[in-house]
C-alpha cells in the first residue's frame, strides 16, 4: 500500500474544514537540487504529491530556454546537451553564494551555465542571448511553475507555501529562498528543515507509547544531514486527547558531500576515459560536458543495482561516439576519500544530542543518494544494519510532512496534534563595542553567545545594555559555516538612545537601560525585533512604594545580560522575509507598544531599530518588485504566445477542413449539396489565398489576424452550413407544429362537446364559448401559415436559402401551445375556495355551489393528467411551468 493511500484513510478523515477562513490551500515544496516535489493541502482535494503534466511525482529542478521557449522539469533537463548555456540545473547549491566563493567555482564544474557577479556580490546566470538572471529569479520561476500546477489541481489561487530547507542553511540562504518565494508570487508560511518534515510525516501515522529517538538520514544531491528527533506521545490531562511531541535533539551535516559530488566523480571517470582515447579534452565542449553529466547520472543509477554498466554517448564531442564500461569498484575507488563523510553526520548528530546509537530506535533513510551502495555500506557500518528502517518509504516523506506541518500552522485544518520543537544548528553571537571610558582608549568589543547551536527556534532573548548613546549590535555566526561565506549576518543600529535615556533620567529614573529583543524565528531567521529604553521611576505614592518592595529586580553589574524569554508561543504564520528584511523598515514604522509586562508604559521608550545587511544582503523590496514584474512579463508573453499558437493551429486545421470539404472527390456530401458552384468558387479562392498567407506570414502574424482570416472564411461558409442545419431541423420542426395543431384540434373538439353538455346540465364550465372561439382562431392562423409556407419550402432546393426558418416555426407553434395550455390548465370554478366569487354573477355562484360545495382537494393535489393521443403516442400537454389553475380566474 502506498503511504499516501494510508494517509487518505487515517489522516484525511480527521481533516475538517472551517468555513470562516478563506485562504483554503497550503502548498508544500520540497526543494531539492535535482528534483522538486510538491504537495497541496486543500479540503476536498485528495492529499497527495502533485503531479506535473507528464504525471511525474518528482519534477526535475531545472529551468531552461529552447530559443524563446521556457521549459521546466524533464524537458528542461534534457535541453542541457543542446543548449548548455540556457539550462539552469543545480541552483540549490548557489543560494546566496558569494560570487567569489568555492561554491560558485564548484557550480561552474557541475553546470554548463555561465555565471556573473551581481551588484549584491552574489551570482547572476547569463543566458546565451545575454539575459541575466539572479539565482533567486530562476528559483522563483520554478516555484511559480509549481504554483501553477497546484492551481490547476486546486482550481483556485494558491498563495501560502511551506518550503523545505536543509537544517544547515544559514540566514543568507534562508533569505534567498524566502526572496524566491516572494518573487514567485507565493507567500512564505514557513521554512521547515527537511529532516524535521520527515519526522512530522513519520509521526502522523504512529503513536509512541514510550519515547523514541529516530535518526532521519538524508543523503540528497547537494548535502548530507542526519537529524535526531525524539517522539513522545502523551495525552492531554484535561481533554484526554493524545498528541505527539517531536523535538529535534541534534543535527549533523555535510554541506559538500552528496549526490552531485558522486555524479561529478563518476563524470571524471568518463572524462578521463574519453580524453585518453581521443587525446582531446572534452571539458572544452560544453555540450559534451552536459551530455556526460546526464550520462554520469544514468550510470550511477545502474551501478546502484549492478556491479558494472556501460556508458554510451553518441557524438559526444567532435562527432566522436563514446562507449566505456564502468565498474562499481572503479566508481567506489574514485570516491574512496568520501567514505568517511557519509557516516560522519550521524556521529555529529549523536554527539550534539548527547546520545549514543543505543538510544536510537531506527534510522530512516531519505534522499536519492541513500540508494548508492557505498553510502548504504558506510551507514550500516556506523549504525548497524538492524537499525536501518527498511519499511519506511521516505522518498516523499519530506514534502508530505511539510504539507502536514503547513496545514497545522495555517490553522485552517484540523490536523492530528503534533507539536514540533526544532533547533538551529549554528552558534549565533551578538557583539558590540563597550562605551569608551575615555576618548583616547580603543573601544573594547564585547561578544555574547546569544543563540548557541541547539537553541530552540521560535524563541526570543532580551539583551540589557547600560548605554547612554546610540550604538550598534553586530550579529554573527561564531564560526564559518561554509567556505567563502561571511560570518557577519546583520548590523543593527539602535537609535534614539541618547534622548530616551536623558528623558528617563530627567524624570527620575535610576540607572535606565536599553533592552533589545533578539528573535530566532520558527523558520530560523535571527533579527532584532524590538528595542526600548527602560528605567524605573520612583513612584512616591504608597502604592508605588509597595510595588517597589515586591517588584523591583536587582540590576546586574554586567555590561549586558541575556535573559531568555521562555514560553513564548511559537509564531506560526510569520513571514520569513518579514522577520529579517522588514526589520530594516521597522525603524521608520510607528513604534509599537513595548512588550515589557513588568514595566509601566511610561517607563519605556521605544527605540529605533535599523537593520543593515553589510555582507550578503537579501534582495531589497525594490529589487524584488522588479524581479516580480520581469517574471510577470515572461508569463504574459508566454500566455500571448500560447494564445497565438492556438489561434494559428485552429486556423490551420480550419483551412484543411475546408479544403477537404471542397475536394472534387467528395461528391454528394452535405456541403456540396447545400452549396452552389459560385459559392464554392469564392471559398476556394479565399482558401488558397489564406493558405499562401499562412505560409508567407504565419510566423509573424498576430493572434487577431488568424482570427480575422478565419472569420472571413466562416462568413462565406455560414450560409451553406445554415442551409444544411435547416434541412436537418425541418422535419422535427414540422412535426412539432403539426403536433400542436393536432392537439389543439382534439382539445377544441372535446371542450366544445363538454361545454354544450355542461350548459345543458346547468353545470359550471371551465371555459366560455368565446374563449374556445379565440383558440380556434389562433389555430386557424397557425394552420394557414403552416400550409402556405410549408408548400413554398418544399419547392426550395437544398443549395438555396430556406424560405421559412425552423426558429420561426417553433415560435409560431409556441404561440399556439401557450394559448392551448392557458385554457387546458383551467380548473372547474369552485365557490368554496374563492371568496372572490361573491362578486361573480348570481347564476355562476349558484352553479359553483351546486357543483363543488364539498370539494376539499388541495391545489393541484390530484391534477387531472390529461394526455392527447397523437400518432399512437402519448403526448403530455403540460410539461412545463405548472401554474396553479386558479390564478386564471
Ligand atoms: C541513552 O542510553 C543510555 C545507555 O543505554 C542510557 O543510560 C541513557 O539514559 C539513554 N539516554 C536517553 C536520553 O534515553
Ligand atoms: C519624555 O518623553 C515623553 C514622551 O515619550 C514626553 O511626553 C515627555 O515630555 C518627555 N520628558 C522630557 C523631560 O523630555
Ligand atoms: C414526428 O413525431 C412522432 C411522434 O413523436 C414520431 O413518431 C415521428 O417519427 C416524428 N417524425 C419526424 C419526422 O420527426
Ligand atoms: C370533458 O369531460 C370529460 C368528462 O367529464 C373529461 O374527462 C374530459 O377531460 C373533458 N375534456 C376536456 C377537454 O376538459
Ligand atoms: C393541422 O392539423 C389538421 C388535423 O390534424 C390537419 O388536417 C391539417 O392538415 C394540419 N395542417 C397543417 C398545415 O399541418
Ligand atoms: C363533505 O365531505 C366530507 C368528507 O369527505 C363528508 O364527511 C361530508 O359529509 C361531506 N359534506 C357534504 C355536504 O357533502
Amino acid at each position: 500500500m502506498r503511504l499516501t493511500t494510508l494517509y487518505s484513510f487515517v489522516f484525511l478523515s480527521a481533516l475538517a474544514w472551517l468555513p470562516q477562513f478563506t485562504q483554503a490551500s497550503v502548498l508544500a515544496i520540497d526543494y531539492g537540487n535535482d528534483f522538486i516535489k510538491a504537495s497541496l493541502m486543500k479540503p476536498g482535494v485528495p492529499f497527495d504529491v502533485l503531479l506535473n503534466k507528464d504525471s511525474k511525482r518528482k519534477i526535475s529542478s531545472v529551468v531552461a530556454w529552447k530559443k524563446g521557449d521556457r521549459l521546466f522539469g524533464q524537458d528542461a533537463f534534457n535541453l542541457a546537451s543542446r543548449f548548455p548555456l540556457d539550462t539552469f540545473p543545480s541552483l540549490k547549491v548557489l543560494q546566496a553564494a558569494p560570487y567569489d566563493s568555492e561554491v560558485t567555482s564548484y557550480y561552474t564544474q557541475i553546470s554548463t551555465a555561465e555565471v556573473l557577479e551581481s551588484a549584491r556580490k552574489t551570482v547572476l546566470l547569463k543566458q546565451s542571448d545575454g539575459t541575466e538572471w539572479a539565482v533567486e529569479e530562476l528559483v522563483a520561476m520554478k516555484f511559480a511553475y509549481i504554483k501553477h500546477l497546484a492551481e490547476l489541481v486546486a482550481n483556485e489561487k494558491v498563495t501560502d507555501v511551506i518550503v523545505t530547507v536543509p537544517a544547515y542553511y544559514s540566514q543568507f540562504e534562508r533569505d534567498a529562498i524566502a526572496d524566491a518565494i516572494e518573487i514567485s508570487g507565493l507567500r512564505t508560511l514557513a521554512l521547515i528543515n527537511d529532516g524535521t518534515a520527515v519526522a512530522v510525516n513519520y509521526a502522523m501515522t504512529r503513536t509512541f507509547s514510550t519515547p523514541e529517538y529516530h535518526i532521519i538520514y538524508d543523503a540528497g544531491a547537494s548535502g548530507i544531514r542526519a537529524t535526531i528527533a525524539s517522539f513522545t506521545t502523551a495525552s492531554d490531562p484535561k481533554t484526554g486527547a493524545s498528541g505527539t511531541h517531536i523535538a529535534i535533539a541534534g543535527v549533523g551535516y555535510d554541506r559538500t558531500t552528496g549526490g552531485v559530488e558522486l555524479d561529478r566523480r563518476l563524470r571524471e571517470i568518463l572524462i578521463d576515459a574519453f580524453n585518453s582515447k581521443t587525446r582531446r579534452d572534452v571539458r572544452e565542449d560544453k555540450r559534451g560536458m552536459a551530455k556526460l553529466w546526464k550520462e554520469a547520472q544514468r550510470v550511477k543509477a545502474i551501478l546502484s543495482a549492478n556491479t558494472d554498466a556501460t556508458a554510451q554517448v553518441e557524438s559526444l564531442a567532435w562527432d566522436i561516439d563514446f562507449k566505456q564500461k564502468i565498474t562499481r569498484a572503479q566508481f567506489e575507488e574514485k570516491c574512496k576519500d568520501l567514505k568517511g563523510q557519509f557516516a560522519k553526520p550521524v556521529e555529529d548528530a549523536l554527539k550534539n544530542a548527547g546520545l549514543t546509537i543505543d538510544n536510537i530506535t531506527s534510522v530512516i533513510l531519505t534522499g536519492g543518494s541513500t540508494r548508492t551502495p557505498m553510502v548504504q555500506a558506510a551507514l550500516k557500518a556506523a549504525v548497524g544494519e538492524d537499525k536501518i528502517a527498511l519499511n519506511v518509504n521516505a522518498d516523499e516523506a519530506a514534502v508530505l510532512g511539510a504539507a502536514l506541518h503547513g496545514a497545522s500552522l495555517s490553522r485552517q485544518f484540523k490536523t492530528k496534534p503534533i507539536k514540533v520543537t526544532d533547533i538551529s544548528v549554528h552558534d549565533i553571537q551578538a557583539s558590540y563595542f563597550a562605551a569608551s571610558s575615555s576618548s583616547t582608549s580603543r573601544p573594547r568589543s564585547i561578544t555574547t553567545l546569544i543563540f548557541p547551536a541547539g537553541s530552540k527556534v521560535g524563541t526570543k532573548k532580551v539583551l540589557t545594555f547600560k548605554r547612554k548613546e546610540d550604538f550598534t549590535i553586530f550579529l554573527d555566526y561564531k564560526d564559518s559555516f561554509a567556505p567563502g561565506f561571511p560570518t557577519r549576518m546583520l548590523e543593527v543600529e539602535l537609535g534614539g538612545v541618547t534622548e530616551a535615556i536623558a528623558n528617563l533620567t530627567e524624570r527620575g529614573a535610576v540607572d535606565p537601560v536599553v533592552k533589545a529583543t533578539l528573535t530566532l524565528s520558527e523558520s530560523g531567521f535571527v533579527s532584532v525585533t524590538d528595542a526600548v529604553a527602560f528605567g524605573e521611576i520612583k513612584d512616591e505614592s504608597i502604592a508605588g512604594k509597595l510595588k517597589g518592595l515586591f517588584g523591583a529586580g536587582s540590576s546586574s553589574n554586567e555590561e549586558a545580560t541575556a535573559e531568555s524569554a521562555e514560553n513564548i508561543p511559537p509564531r506560526d504564520t510569520e513571514s520569513a522575509s518579514a522577520s529579517s528584511t522588514s526589520a530594516a523598515s521597522s525603524a521608520s514604522a510607528s513604534p509599537s507598544a513595548a512588550p515589557e509586562k513588568k514595566a509601566p508604559v511610561e517607563n519605556t521608550i521605544t527605540l529605533t531599530v535599523d537593520t543593515k545587511f553589510t555582507t550578503i544582503p537579501p534582495m531589497t523590496v525594490d529589487e524584488k518588485k522588479k524581479a516580480r514584474s520581469r517574471l510577470r512579463a515572461i508569463d504574459a508573453e508566454e500566455t500571448a504566445k500560447t494564445r497565438r499558437e492556438e489561434a494559428r493551429n485552429t486556423f490551420e486545421s480550419y483551412l484543411y477542413r475546408l479544403r477537404d470539404l471542397l475536394d472534387e472527390d467528395n461528391k454528394d456530401t452535405p456541403f456540396k449539396k447545400c452549396s452552389q458552384q459560385s459559392e464554392r468558387k469564392e471559398i476556394t479562392e479565399k482558401l488558397e489565398e489564406s493558405f499562401s498567407w499562412l505560409a508567407d506570414r504565419g510566423d509573424l502574424a498576430e493572434t487577431s489576424q488568424f482570427l480575422d482570416k478565419r472569420i472571413a472564411l466562416e462568413t462565406l461558409e455560414k450560409p451553406i452550413i445554415h442551409r444544411y442545419q435547416e434541412i436537418e431541423a425541418f422535419p422535427q420542426a414540422l412535426n412539432n407544429s403539426q403536433m400542436w395543431n393536432w392537439s389543439t384540434r382534439l382539445f377544441l373538439h372535446e371542450a366544445r362537446q363538454n361545454l354544450t353538455a355542461e350548459i345543458a346540465a346547468d353545470l359550471p364550465s371551465k371555459w366560455t364559448k368565446e374563449e374556445l372561439d379565440g383558440l380556434e382562431r389562433t389555430l386557424k392562423e397557425h394552420e394557414a401559415w403552416l400550409s402556405e409556407w410549408v408548400e413554398k419550402q418544399k419547392e426550395v432546393k437544398p443549395n438555396e436559402d430556406p424560405v421559412i426558418e425552423t426558429t420561426e416555426m417553433k415560435a409560431r407553434a409556441k404561440v399556439l401551445e401557450t394559448h392551448l395550455q392557458k385554457l387546458w390548465k383551467r380548473k372547474v370554478p369552485k365557490a368554496l375556495k374563492k371568496p372572490k366569487t361573491t362578486s361573480t354573477t348570481a347564476t355562476e355562484a349558484a352553479k359553483e355551489t351546486g357543483a363543488g360545495a364539498n370539494e376539499t382537494e388541495g391545489d393541484g393535489a390530484d391534477e387531472p393528467e390529461i394526455k392527447v393521443e397523437f400518432d399512437d403516442q402519448q403526448v403530455p400537454l403540460a410539461d412545463e411551468e405548472e401554474k396553479p389553475g386558479h390564478d386564471e380566474l
